[in-house]
C-alpha cells in the first residue's frame, strides 16, 4: 500500500436527524499505520461521524473511499467486508463470557462435527493475547472480572484477530485510569507498526498529542479542520474545539 492512497477517504458526509444536522458535509481521511484523532464537544458530531463508516448509520449524502476505491457500506457486515472492526463507546463484550468466547462471539471456531471449539478458541486467544497484552492472564474468568484495559484488550484482540485494517475506536481510554491507559497507548502504537489505520474519538488533548498523527476537529456537526499534532499546541486544539477557531500559522486541511 503507498503512502499516498488513504485507506479511508471521506468525503462530504452528511446526515441530519429530524432538523438537526449531526453530520454537516465533513471530509476526513486516514492513511496505512496512522492514528487520526477525531475531538469535539459532546453533540459534536463524532460517534455519529463513525457510525456512517461502521455501517450502524447510513448517511444522507457523501461518498467513502477505501483504498481508492469507491465503497458501499449500508450495514456493519459490509463494514467488515472492508475490514474496518470498531470498538465503541460502550464495549459491547458479553459480561458473563470469558475472554475467548468474546473474541469469537458471533463468529464461533467449530469442530469438525459442529459443535462449538472452546479449546481452539481459547489456544488461538492465548496466541494472539501473547502478542498483544503478555500480561493478560485471565482466560477462564467472565469478562466482568477484567479491569478497563484488560476489557480493552480483548475488544482489540477481537479487532486484530478478524483481520481489521481500519480501526475505529471511540473513547478507548475514557473509563480508565493512567496504568491502564498506558497499556491501551502500548497497544496502539503496536497496531500501527502493523499498518492498521485508526480513527480515535477522544475527549483528552494529552491522549491526542500522544497517540494521533493528525486530529481532524468537530463542532456542532462541521468540520473545523486537520492538523498535523506536530504544528500545535494543547491551545491550539483547544480553541479549534470550544470557539471553532483554526490556527494561524498552521496548515488546516478541510
Ligand atoms: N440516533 C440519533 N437520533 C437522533 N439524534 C441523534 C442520533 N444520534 C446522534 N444524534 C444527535 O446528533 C448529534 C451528534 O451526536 P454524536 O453522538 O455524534 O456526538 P459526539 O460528538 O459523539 O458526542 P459525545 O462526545 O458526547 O460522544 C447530537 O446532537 C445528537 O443528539
Ligand atoms: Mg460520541
Amino acid at each position: 500500500m503507498d503512502k499516498q492512497t488513504p485507506l479511508v477517504d471521506m468525503r462530504d458526509i452528511h446526515i441530519s436527524f429530524g432538523g438537526i444536522h449531526a453530520v454537516d458535509h465533513v471530509s476526513v481521511d486516514l492513511y496505512p499505520g496512522e492514528v487520526v484523532g477525531l475531538l469535539g464537544h459532546n453533540g459534536a458530531g463524532k460517534s455519529t461521524l463513525i457510525k456512517i463508516l461502521s455501517g450502524a448509520y447510513q448517511a444522507d449524502g457523501g461518498e467513502i473511499y477505501i483504498n481508492g476505491e469507491k465503497a458501499e457500506i449500508h450495514n456493519p457486515r459490509d463494514a467488515r467486508k472492508y475490514n474496518i472492526e470498531t470498538i465503541y463507546q460502550t464495549l459491547a463484550l458479553a459480561d458473563n463470557l470469558d475472554a475467548a468466547s468474546n473474541l469469537f462471539l458471533g463468529r464461533e471456531l467449530v469442530t469438525p462435527i459442529g459443535t462449538v471449539d472452546d479449546d481452539a478458541m481459547e489456544a488461538e486467544t492465548r496466541k494472539i493475547m501473547a502478542k498483544l497484552n503478555p500480561n493478560f492472564q485471565k482466560f477462564a474468568e467472565p469478562v466482568s472480572a477484567l479491569s478497563g484495559g484488560q476489557r480493552q484488550s480483548v475488544a482489540i484482540a477481537r479487532a486484530v484477530y478478524f483481520d481489521a485494517k481500519i480501526l475505529i475506536m471511540d473513547e478507548p481510554t475514557a473509563a480508565l485510569g493512567p496504568h491502564e491507559t498506558q497499556m491501551v497507548s502500548e497497544l496502539i502504537q503496536q497496531l500501527k507498526t502493523q499498518g492498521i489505520g485508526i480513527f480515535l474519538i477522544s475527549h483528552d488533548i494529552h491522549d491526542v498529542m500522544e497517540l494521533c498523527d493528525r486530529a481532524s476537529v468537530m463542532k456542532n456537526g462541521e468540520l473545523v479542520g486537520t492538523v498535523d499534532v506536530n504544528d500545535v499546541t494543547d491551545d491550539d486544539l483547544l480553541g479549534m474545539i470550544i470557539l471553532g477557531k483554526r490556527p494561524e500559522g498552521v496548515t488546516v486541511q478541510g
